[in-house]
């Protein structure tokens, strides 16, 4: 095992062009600042850089949409979700945006290292250019029929519809977004990076990390490499993003694919937080030393970004390099997606609780903890705004919080708000917690990123405090026995300490709260300026006997009543209403015929009985089955888009119903010469049409 020194995480910077909301929160920068404040806990060094992505299609199409600049888009998005993590009390090192001049030089200095370095291939290839906008199209400005499903809206880089991954130029009838014109193809000269250069390397990389990473993060990276990886062009003809570095006549009007930038940020970031503490040669000391430990936390869209494509461009900048060479992440803790009261959140469906509106009506540390408890480690989870209540009803208001207050009210109120005993070791190991233990299992929960157990670890010691002091009965006992009483109220201060250490990683504000309770100065960052390590302080009682409490208390948690959250659940309403009218509406669509025709076309259209021969997937399309039809004496090759309802085997030897006279085409560099009816059931999923009866291969449909 590697010794670190100090750790750089970094959290996927999130598109400038709309608010975050409460599924980005859960699942990378809630996890990030728990594993970053729990670092600091133990007195290690390490920072948190995040920042804007202000590049790509995403921010021009909000722009056209909104009809203002790409820059107001960016400005208005960035300070919203800075405020908003500022707010729920994500402590970044730094947050910075892509913009920035820092970032600009630091991707192009990437850019020509990689140039110079002769890695990179330039192709021309044929591209979509809307003749009436003057502008190239990339992928998402293109849309039309899918040749899968045949869905008339799909787009140029995937059919929403039945989820296939397509090139514009495999759409049939492809239309312009920008002005609706038939686009014409025209020639273009991109830079691609080659990929396939470091599968090799890449897959030793994969495979060193295979007992530490998610499985899913192993998985869609090992998906990836068993397709074999495929040069990726990392320019695009658009206005808004960085230039290519380059004086050259064919370098004018590219700008680098935001993709290649957008990872490069997190270095540019780093150095803007060296350069403003007065150090400029401090990031190195993260991105250049081998014993800083890298963390990239990210959600599982944007594994393969963080698997294959910044390593390898990393590799790309190192390769031949005797110094300045930079670090790979020893980590990329991938989760999957939280839900939200059953349904994927969707900005683009506005289906979604937006972090800086949540805030504006509960405290940040309710929230943290409730998608703490609900964090979607392993595989997706599902947020409600009951389980909100309970949790911070039940669990923060009742347990925590209550143990917490009726601890120092009844010291101040009985033991003149001071300590009344010393605990020695043996009293502290009474409790029935193995402290040795706790402290191991905290570490490892989160050391190893399984952060809704080490919050119900933490937890778990509040409910046993809340026991413990229950069950003593102090207010009774000290009638007969002060000694006793004061003993036990030493010993329940001394864990209101714990709590509020343990769980600071989690509910930061709460855990200073109880600080000041119990009358600790200067707050738990303090302490961590000072050096205090102060994870161990669980092996031992830390509050002495005559320390003094704070005079006052409060209340941690103010309880949710039903009416608190009725506004929210009533909205929730509308927002499902709203997504069923739309379905329901995409449905009505649907029973509108298509124009009419005339019988003549009809009898054009040429249908077959045909046998399935052979079944296999593809690659590079997990929605796509390569079937091989006979028909009657001939044989046709088809691609299906039914993979995800079917096994291949499962079709081998079913009749199905094939559009035997339809024009080839290619999908996927795979020939497909027809398409085989299927419908779809109430759930969506699609089932081949197959003849009843004993049909006979080749006969016609009539
Ligand atoms: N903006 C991207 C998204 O929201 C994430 C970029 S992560 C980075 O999916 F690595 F590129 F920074
Ligand atoms: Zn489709």
């Amino acid at each position: 095992m590697h010794q670190f020194k100090r750790t750089l995480v970094t959290t996927a910077l999130p598109y400038a062009n709309g608010p975050v909301h409460l599924g980005h929160l859960a699942g990378v920068y809630l996890p990030a600042d728990i594993y970053v404040r729990y670092k600091r806990l133990k007195g290690e060094d390490i920072i948190h850089i995040g920042g804007s992505d202000e590049h790509g299609v995403p921010i021009t199409i909000t722009a056209e949409r909104e009809g203002i600049s790409p820059q107001e888009v960016v400005d208005r998005y960035h300070s919203m979700n800075l405020a908003a993590f500022q707010k729920c009390a994500i402590s970044f090192d730094y947050y910075g945006r892509t913009s920035s001049r820092v970032h600009h030089v630091t991707s192009q200095e990437f850019f020509s290292e990689i140039e110079q370095k002769g890695i990179f291939k330039k192709k021309t290839e044929q591209q979509f250019f809307d003749s009436k906008a003057g502008r190239f199209l990339s992928d998402r400005y293109v849309t039309g029929t899918c040749p899968v499903c045949g869905s008339l809206e799909a787009n140029g880089d995937q059919c929403e519809q039945c989820g296939t991954h397509l090139s514009p130029l495999e759409l049939i009838n492809p239309k312009s977004k920008l002005s609706d014109a038939t686009p014409e193809l025209r020639e273009t000269m991109h830079w691609y990076f080659p990929l396939g250069r470091f599968q090799s390397a890449l897959e030793e990389y994969v495979t060193a990390h295979e007992e530490d990473w998610r499985p899913n993060v192993i998985n869609y990276s090992r998906t990836w490499l068993k397709q074999g990886l495929n040069d990726r062009a990392i320019t695009r003809d658009l206005g808004w993003g960085i230039k290519v570095p380059l004086d050259t006549a064919e370098a004018s009007g590219k700008v680098l694919y935001v993709w290649f930038d957008a990872v490069l940020g997190y270095i540019s970031f780093t150095r803007e937080w060296a350069a403003e503490l007065g150090r400029p040669e401090l990031w190195k000391e993260y991105w250049q030393n081998p014993e800083c430990r890298l963390v990239n936390f990210i959600g599982k869209d944007n594994v393969v970004f963080h698997t294959l494509m910044f390593p390898s461009i990393l590799m790309a900048w190192n390769e031949g390099r005797q110094s300045g060479c930079y670090n790979l992440a020893d980590n990329v803790p991938a989760s999957e997606f939280m839900n939200f009261e059953g349904r994927k959140f969707s900005k683009s469906r506005n289906y979604a609780v937006y972090l800086g509106e949540f805030l504006e009506k509960f405290p940040a540390d309710t929230l943290r903890y409730s998608i703490a408890m609900n964090y979607p480690e392993n595989k997706d989870t599902d947020f409600s705004w009951q389980d909100f209540q309970n949790r911070t009803n039940g669990e923060l208001a009742d347990t925590l919080g209550n143990f917490i207050k009726r601890s120092v009210d009844f010291t101040n109120a009985r033991f003149e708000g001071a300590v009344p005993y010393q605990c020695s070791d043996a009293d502290w190991n009474s409790l029935g917690i193995d402290w040795k233990e706790t402290l191991e299992q905290l570490d490892r929960a989160f050391e190893e990123y399984h952060f809704r157990e080490a919050v119900t670890l933490g937890m778990d010691i509040a409910r046993a405090a809340n026991r413990f002091l229950t069950e003593s009965e102090p207010w009774k006992v000290i009638k007969t026995d002060k000694d006793a009483a004061a003993r036990t109220m030493a010993l329940a201060l001394n864990l209101c300490h714990v709590l509020s250490v343990a769980l600071y990683p989690v509910i930061p504000e709460t855990a200073n709260s109880i600080h000041a309770m119990l009358g600790c100065t200067g707050g738990i960052e303090e302490l961590i300026r000072r050096g205090d390590s102060l994870m161990t302080n669980l092996l031992h009682p830390t509050l002495h006997k005559d320390h003094r409490l704070r005079p006052n208390s409060e209340i941690l948690f103010t309880k949710i009543e039903d009416a608190d959250i009725a506004p929210e659940l009533k909205k929730i309403e509308q927002l499902v209403a709203e997504a069923e009218k739309r379905e329901a509406g995409a449905a009505q669509e649907q029973m509108e015929f298509k124009p009419e025709i005339s019988f003549d076309d009809f009898q054009k259209v040429d249908l077959r009985v045909a046998r399935v021969l052979s079944a296999e997937k593809v690659q590079k399309a997990s929605k796509l089955l390569k079937l091989q039809l006979q028909i009657g004496p001939r044989t046709k090759q088809v691609l299906a888009g039914i993979a995800l309802y079917y096994r291949p085997e499962e079709l081998i030897g079913k009749n199905v119903i094939l559009v035997a006279n339809l024009a080839e085409r290619k999908i996927r560099d795979e020939l497909s010469q027809g398409m085989i009816l299927a419908v779809e059931d109430s759930d969506g999923k699609l089932f081949v049409v197959e003849p009843a009866g004993d049909a006979k291969s080749g006969g016609q449909v009539q």
